[in-house]
């Protein structure tokens, strides 16, 4: 039976020349231009063009299961916990096999340039080894075909650039943090790997970022659209803060989530392994490949960095804290989504003391 193709629904139009122009004196990895996507804008290199209505079109499998994060909400750590407990807590494989291959990215060949990627598959080609990571940078949609089921595949992009069957038929994980970290995060990132590339200064980044002049951005429409699916019964939606503070209760819901049975012992186990220190030394998940590929610029921050909630404090000035509380309130006006790491004064969370929001856990089904 062949299936229909969905035209892709929404309008890509290139970024303006001489803000492209602009944007790759920093963002170094891009090579030709920008597009945003829709009436969301959401931003990405020029290559998405020639992915958009592939990825759109994926065929979904109901055993599928995809990890959807804006970038630096804690996927990793996620799509680790999602593999193992999936797997019976098979903690050999994970280790003998880098995540990129157990739970591939998508749409990493969108994000890196053709002129980059070129000498990575020559180098795979002509240095065969068993792990390299241009071997996961085929086109997204070829690479979800070639996968066996069930298939694990992470994403950063929003929900509406996915299949649109997605979460009538697979499951699907969504994980949030406080966007003000995720900022930061993903500015060391960018730093770090100079295929993708960031200002020197943060402020300068941040500047870009609160516009929606980034990879994946309009980071609170990314996060809104899963936020107003986070009752369906195949979303899980949960947030980077939830994991930081009880990881246990995560790994639970995650299992109950996916239909597995999980003891205690194994859930001590299982927090155990994905204990930052323990996860920032594991080299099946802190990007060894990129390392192996001589990506990662020397004296940057490693891929697992500092893991706090909050750290971004370290990063602001006076005048980029009230430039983020505006932010925050503009964005979250039209919207019950809260992040459990609140603290501004005069939000309508100041009597939540910190505390986790457990409102949003409640599903239909009384899932908590
Ligand atoms: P920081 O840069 O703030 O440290 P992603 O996987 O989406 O790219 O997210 C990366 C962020 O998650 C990084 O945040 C990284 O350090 C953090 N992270 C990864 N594993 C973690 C863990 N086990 N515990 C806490 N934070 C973790």
């Amino acid at each position: 039976m062949t299936m229909s193709r969905i035209p892709f629904p929404f309008e890509i139009k290139d970024v303006e020349e001489n803000l492209a122009k602009e944007l790759m004196v920093h963002y170094t990895g891009e090579l030709t231009g920008f597009v945003q996507v829709g009436p969301k804008k959401y931003f990405f290199p020029h290559k998405y063009k020639e992915e958009a209505e592939d990825i759109y079109n994926i065929p979904v499998k109901p055993d599928d299961v995809y990890v959807v994060t804006f970038p630096r909400s804690g996927t990793t750590w996620t799509q680790e916990l999602v593999w193992l407990v999936k797997n019976d807590l098979d903690f050999e494989s994970a280790k003998e096999t880098p995540l990129p291959f157990r739970f591939p990215f998508l749409e990493i060949s969108v994000i890196i340039h053709p002129v980059f990627l070129k000498p990575m598959i020559e180098d795979s080609i002509a240095n065969p080894r068993k792990f390299h990571v241009a071997d996961t940078a085929k086109p997204g949609a070829v690479k979800a075909a070639n996968l066996k089921s069930p298939r694990f595949i992470k994403s950063h992009l929003p929900l509406s650039l996915l299949p649109p069957g997605l979460l009538d038929t697979a499951k699907v994980v969504y994980v949030a943090r406080d966007p003000r970290d995720s900022a930061v995060s993903f500015y060391h990132l960018s730093r770090t790997y100079a295929i993708q590339g960031a200002p020197k200064d943060f402020k300068t980044y941040w500047n870009y970022f609160i516009k929606g002049l980034h990879h994946y951005s309009p980071i609170f429409e990314h996060v809104k659209e899963a936020w107003n699916m986070r009752h369906h019964p195949n979303l899980l939606f949960i947030f980077y803060e939830e994991l930081s503070k009880d990881l246990p209760a995560v790994i639970r819901r995650v299992s109950d989530f996916l239909g597995k049975e999980i003891t205690q012992e194994q859930v001590e186990k299982l927090a155990d392994h994905l204990n930052f220190n323990n996860f920032k030394d594991n080299t099946s998940v802190n990007h060894v490949l990129m390392k192996n590929a001589d990506l990662a610029v020397e004296g940057e921050a490693p891929f697992v960095r500092k893991g706090k909630v909050g750290g971004w404090r370290d990063y602001f000035d006076d005048e980029m804290v009230e430039q983020a509380d505006r932010w925050l309130k503009e964005n979250l006006a039209d919207t019950d989504l809260r992040y459990p790491s609140w603290e501004l004064t005069d939000f309508p969370t100041k009597d939540r003391k910190n505390s986790i929001n457990v409102d949003y856990m409640r599903t239909p089904q009384g899932r908590t």
